[in-house]
């Protein structure tokens, strides 16, 4: 009787979990859900390089509109201050394709990136340093991209 019970279990268990897996997946991919601003990332910043400190002064004229001070995001893009854009994910060449040619909509709710026209390949040399030094001080490591 008790076996009975557990074997009627078992599927609605699964049914539960499955569920569940949908609710969260569908609550951060839905473009209604104001998750967007839960995004925001509070960035430590660290003593910039000279060059870093360039492309800071780039990245607040023609990114930080979208990508927020210190690259933490803001309510129209993400902020590049996670691990998602470590090196190992988003290479420096994704930085340049993303200002040359813009970004179609693929991790984010916020929709498409435009192309960046104010910037050429060493603004975003510039921008690429800077990026990755706020990464490194806020513990984005370099992660293999295994796909
Ligand atoms: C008008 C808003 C806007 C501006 C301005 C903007 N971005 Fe973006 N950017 C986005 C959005 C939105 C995404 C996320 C797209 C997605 O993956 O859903 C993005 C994604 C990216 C990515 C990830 C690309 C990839 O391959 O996934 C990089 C790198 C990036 N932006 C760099 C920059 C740089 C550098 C600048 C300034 C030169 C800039 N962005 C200016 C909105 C913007």
């Amino acid at each position: 009787m008790l076996d009975k019970l557990k074997d009627k279990m078992v599927p609605v268990l699964i049914g539960v979990f499955l569920l569940a897996g949908a609710y969260v997946m569908f609550k951060n991919n839905d473009g209604s859900n104001p998750s967007a601003a839960a995004q925001i990332v509070d960035v430590k910043v660290p003593q910039l390089s000279e060059l870093a400190k360039q492309g800071e002064v780039i990245f607040n004229a023609s990114c930080a509109s979208c990508h927020g001070t210190d690259a933490g995001g803001s309510d129209v893009g993400p902020s590049l201050i996670m691990s998602t854009y470590n090196p190992g994910h988003h290479a420096d060449e994704a930085f340049f394709r993303a200002a040359q040619f813009g970004v179609i909509a693929h991790h984010w709710p916020f929709g498409n990136m435009p192309a960046i026209e104010t910037v050429n390949r060493k603004d975003v040399e510039k921008i690429v340093r800077y990026v990755r030094e706020l990464q490194v001080e806020n513990g984005i490591a370099t992660q293999e991209h295994i796909m």
